[in-house]
């Protein structure tokens, strides 16, 4: 399938739909489904704390994955600080990765916006294989994430 389809199939699960958790959950699902050779999909989400923010785990196709990720480490947290996406051809020479599968060795992260402008959390991907994202599924990825801002984090 291409990103042009499945970001349509996206819009049709996810339109109209007032419930958070089901639509992250099936977003989620699509990629899992749909993208060859992804080993993990899903979504960390902002949660304030005492002294600032952290990434929660969110709804996720894959492996069992680590809960609580710091604002600003791994490739998720560098996602969210620099409001970046990070495409990680190899996960062994990003420094600090967060190791939740140790078979992983490629990743992207794009970070999703809410409203007012702030991280509402990441949508992830890893695979089992080297370089296994490139800037196709970049932009791609992040016409999938700004679906979701729209339907699901209320961003106009
Ligand atoms: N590798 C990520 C952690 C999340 S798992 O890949 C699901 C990171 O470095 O932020």
């Amino acid at each position: 399938m291409t990103y042009t389809e499945i970001n349509m199939c996206l819009e049709s699960l996810v339109s109209g739909v007032p419930h958070r958790t089901a639509n992250l959950a099936n977003a989620a699902a699509l990629l899992y489904q749909m993208l060859p050779d992804v080993s993990w999909a899903g979504f960390y989400l902002t949660s304030p704390t005492a002294d600032g923010q952290m990434l929660v785990l969110g709804p996720f196709q894959g492996k069992t994955a680590c809960i609580e990720i710091p604002w600003g480490r791994g490739v998720c947290g560098t996602a969210a600080q620099t409001r970046r996406t990070q495409l990680v051809p190899d996960v062994h020479a990003f420094p600090g990765h967060i190791a939740c599968d140790a078979a992983s060795r490629s990743e992207i992260v794009v970070p999703l916006f809410d409203a007012n402008g702030a991280v509402a959390g990441v949508l992830d991907l890893d695979s089992a294989s080297p370089a296994r994202f490139t800037e196709e599924d970049a932009e791609g990825l992040e016409a999938f994430a700004r679906i979701l801002e729209k339907e699901v984090f209320g961003r106009a």
